[in-house]
């Protein structure tokens, strides 16, 4: 549906300086497929999103959305973002003043190239406007509304025309967090029952996570790595990936021997370690082991099997759900999360296993 090849999109700088802030992108979304370009702030997302939908000139590559080429730098086309038929929320989001929010919503209705019964467009409206939750107010003006609800509006007219394909950029950045995940399942829901081509634009894991088939991982205008969420959170490419997709302990070592099919024994400071690789790695490469909290298996009783050791507990904080643990082994100390049925107090010796499955050697970088 839409395949982005070698995109480069540069900016200058105040002083002329040049900011190369996409570059060589290479993304391919297939028809209904919601994928989410994630990382921190200035990374190139929303350059990247600009990119697709027109609203920057990039400096070289192709866009083709169903087959049509909409951009390409060695054939000079270059097809105007209104032309492109995309459904748009960006980051600064602007609604009309001078509309009500019913209004707003109805708006691309009745302005584009396919008419619309009174009937039709009633019942769109209402459906996108229950989508974001503002369909006990569709009366009021546009500028009566919270910051919050401005974004649900232009959300809900970037739907309203179940566009090919829709490009959002932090949609709910600005919700409060239970309204978020309300709309993050919301939204889901539609994507998927509409069949809405999306590319998702965010810097927040979780969201990525809980929305995406595909996520892109950028880091200074790179792709690190693209993959499904379970891949990205279970197979991080690198130490950046890891790091920024949730939270993990990282242990640095020196393979020593290639036990079976990519499994391997890796000696770090707090002894030999059966570890994972997606890659091979040979005797004596230098490697940085990932290993999520929730990974680190903790237990009064030693458990039977590998990757056991016994360390102290350091701290811990009650989260509800669940209780992280800081726990010393040796000179170092590693992040468990575990359930609360766990009671073990601070500076108590305590048995530790890593599933050696779940501990992943990725390249020191
Ligand atoms: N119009 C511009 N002129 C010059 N530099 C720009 C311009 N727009 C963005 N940049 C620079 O390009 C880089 C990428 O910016 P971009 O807006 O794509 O980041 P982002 O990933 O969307 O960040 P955020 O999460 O903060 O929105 C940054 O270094 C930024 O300062
Ligand atoms: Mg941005």
């Amino acid at each position: 549906m839409l395949q982005v090849s070698h995109l480069n999109t540069q900016y200058k700088d105040g002083q002329g300086r040049v900011v190369k802030a996409a570059q060589d992108i290479n993304i391919e979304v297939p028809k209904g497929k919601m994928f989410t370009l994630l990382g921190p702030s200035g990374c190139g997302k929303t350059t990247t999103m600009r990119s697709i939908a027109g609203m920057e000139k990039p400096t070289s590559g192709r866009i083709t959305v169903n087959g049509k080429v909409v951009y390409c730098s060695s054939s000079g086309i270059f097809v105007a973002p209104n032309k492109r038929n995309f459904g748009m929320v960006f980051q600064s989001y602007a609604i009309w003043p001078h509309m009500n929010v019913f209004q707003n919503a109805a708006f691309p209705l009745e302005v584009g190239p396919r008419k619309f019964s009174r009937r039709e467009i009633e019942e769109r409206v209402m459906r996108v406007l229950t989508v974001v939750g503002l369909e006990n107010i569709p009366d009021r003006e546009a500028t009566m509304l919270s910051g919050g609800q401005q974004q649900r509006l232009a959300l809900a007219r970037a739907l309203v025309m179940e566009p090919e394909l829709l490009l959002l950029d932090e949609p709910l950045s600005n919700l409060d967090a239970k309204l978020r995940e309300r709309m993050r399942f919301e939204l889901k829901r539609l994507q998927r029952d509409l069949g809405l081509t999306t590319i998702y634009v965010t810097h927040d894991q979780s969201e990525a996570l809980a929305l995406s088939h595909e996520i892109a991982v950028m880091s200074e205008g790179c792709i690190l790595q693209i993959g499904s969420p379970r891949d990205i959170y279970e197979r991080p490419a690198n130490r950046f990936v890891a790091d920024f997709v949730g939270l993990t302990n990282f242990i640095e070592g020196t393979v020593e021997a290639e036990a079976s099919d990519g499994a391997y024994d890796v000696r770090t400071d707090i002894g030999m370690l059966k570890a994972s690789a997606y890659e091979n790695r040979k005797n004596g490469d230098r490697v940085l082991l990932s290993v999520r909290p929730e990974d680190v298996e903790l237990s009064e009783a030693p458990p039977r099997g590998e990757n056991v050791f016994t360390g102290t507990v350091d701290a811990k904080v009650f989260l509800g759900e669940v209780v992280d643990f800081q726990v010393r082994l040796g000179r170092r100390s590693l992040m468990a999360r575990v359930h609360p049925s766990l009671k073990t107090p601070v500076s108590q010796p305590i048995s530790v296993r890593i599933n050696p499955e779940k501990c992943i050697c990725i390249r020191p970088d």
